[in-house]
């Protein structure tokens, strides 16, 4: 397998989950010095926030935290799937809807989840619809599995 450049994480609207890993990985790869050295985006699975940015309330959890989420919403595509090397779903939707995208594709389709938490690999639930503490459990999730991801791509460099 050759080595990991381009990343792409893809969630449901693209406007909570999938910005957020991809601003906060941004951030551990730049705070190593290795942000350089890839190419990171997110998108959705569904058309329904197409152009849109992150949801406010995801974008103030992460700016809590120092980390900038600057993303317009798009759709996944089959393009993505030849470009990107490695593919990274929220949950067990995500990763059904990437495979079939991905149709002999030689990417690499993962759930965030394993990274750090092996083969329990724990969906990163939906906020949208809850309140605050459901997008602060998002970021701590997602905050773990990006420093696990940040690891194993160091390790693969
Ligand atoms: P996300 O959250 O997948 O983390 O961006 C959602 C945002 C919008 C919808 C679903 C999930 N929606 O159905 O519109």
């Amino acid at each position: 397998m050759g080595p990991i450049r381009r990343i792409l994480f893809v969630c449901t609207g693209n406007i909570c989950r999938s910005p957020l890993a991809e601003a906060v990985l941004r951030t551990k790869l730049a705070e190593r010095g290795a942000d350089g050295r890839y190419e990171i985006d997110s998108a959705g699975t569904v058309t329904d926030h197409l152009g849109e940015r992150s949801d406010p309330r995801m974008r103030r959890t992460a700016a809590r935290r120092g980390v900038r989420i600057d993303h317009r919403a798009r759709r996944v595509t089959s393009a993505d799937m030849e470009r990107f090397d490695l593919v990274v779903g929220m949950d067990d939707q995500h990763l059904n809807a990437l495979r079939s995208l991905a149709d002999g594709a030689s990417v690499q389709v993962r759930k965030l989840g394993e990274f750090g938490d092996g083969d329990r690999a724990p969906d990163v639930p939906d906020p949208w619809y809850g309140g605050m503490a459901g997008f602060e459990r998002v970021y701590e999730m997602v905050d773990r599995s990006c420093e696990a991801l940040a690891q194993w791509l160091e390790g693969r460099s």
